[in-house]
């Protein structure tokens, strides 16, 4: 096979391992491919215009450690989601990580075991990260809201603006080169616009100069399964901007 065929093949395979999660695909078997490792990315994108509100304070003096952080957010109390969370499900995965994925709030499971993405939605992540031939070890993972939402409801504003603070010391001391926004409270409260994510997704932003790609949410993806392609396309995005000197 030409090199060029044994990329698209191998291209091919990773995307319907995780395609292939809703039933409705068949896993292309054979050996499992080489991956190298991630390089580093380009320069951050310009961020497009559009009309942003005015931004909610962010934290100041030195850049925290992840774990000062979360010592900071302590037994929080701070909005109303306290009341029914079980604990805090403060983010997880490797303080080194290039690449960091924010979602929304924890479910029932995250909410049981205090990590984030570990229930349905959590493991179509797991799928997607590894089609990126990264691993959950390699990356960070966090939510915009740190305590369950009741009955998964959507967080409210000023749930958000109460978590909001801890999102942004989280994601500045990481200090990623790529950024992956999923679903729409992330991207909208991370880049302050209120475009659906619909219309957001696959372009590039920049969130104070990371490259930010918005996405589907996993969750969207299990009800939506057609719409994998999509979010494919996205993180294929994302993957060229670690492959590219
Ligand atoms: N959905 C999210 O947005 N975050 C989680 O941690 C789990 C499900």
């Amino acid at each position: 096979m030409s090199d060029e065929l044994n990329d698209l093949a191998l291209e091919l395979r990773r995307h319907l391992a995780w395609q292939e999660s809703d039933g409705t695909r068949t896993i292309l078997r054979g050996p499992k491919p080489l991956v190298a490792a991630p390089t580093k990315a380009p320069a951050p994108a310009a961020a497009q215009n559009v009309p942003m509100p005015e931004p909610r304070p962010v934290p100041t003096g030195p850049v925290k450690t992840l774990d000062e952080i979360r010592q900071e957010l302590g037994d929080c109390k701070r909005c109303k989601l306290c009341h029914g969370r079980t604990q805090i499900v403060f983010g997880s995965g490797n303080p080194k990580a290039e690449l960091v994925f924010v979602g929304e709030a924890p479910g029932a499971d995250e909410d049981q075991q205090g990590v984030p993405f570990v229930g349905a939605a959590g493991q179509l992540l797991t799928k997607m990260i590894e089609a990126m031939k990264f691993s959950r070890d390699t990356v960070y993972i966090c939510n915009v809201a740190k305590c369950r939402p009741p009955n998964n409801r959507n967080p409210e504003p000023d749930e958000i603006a109460a978590c909001e603070p801890f999102l942004k010391a989280q994601l500045a001391t990481l200090q990623p080169k790529v950024i992956v926004a999923l679903g729409k409270f992330a991207a909208q409260t991370l880049l302050r616009d209120s475009t659906p994510i619909t219309r957001l997704r696959g372009q590039w932003r920049s969130y104070e100069g990371v490259p930010l790609m918005p996405t589907f949410h996993p969750a969207y993806l299990l009800r939506s399964p057609s719409e994998k392609k999509l979010a494919w396309l996205d993180l294929q995005q994302v993957m060229k901007r670690f492959e590219s000197p």
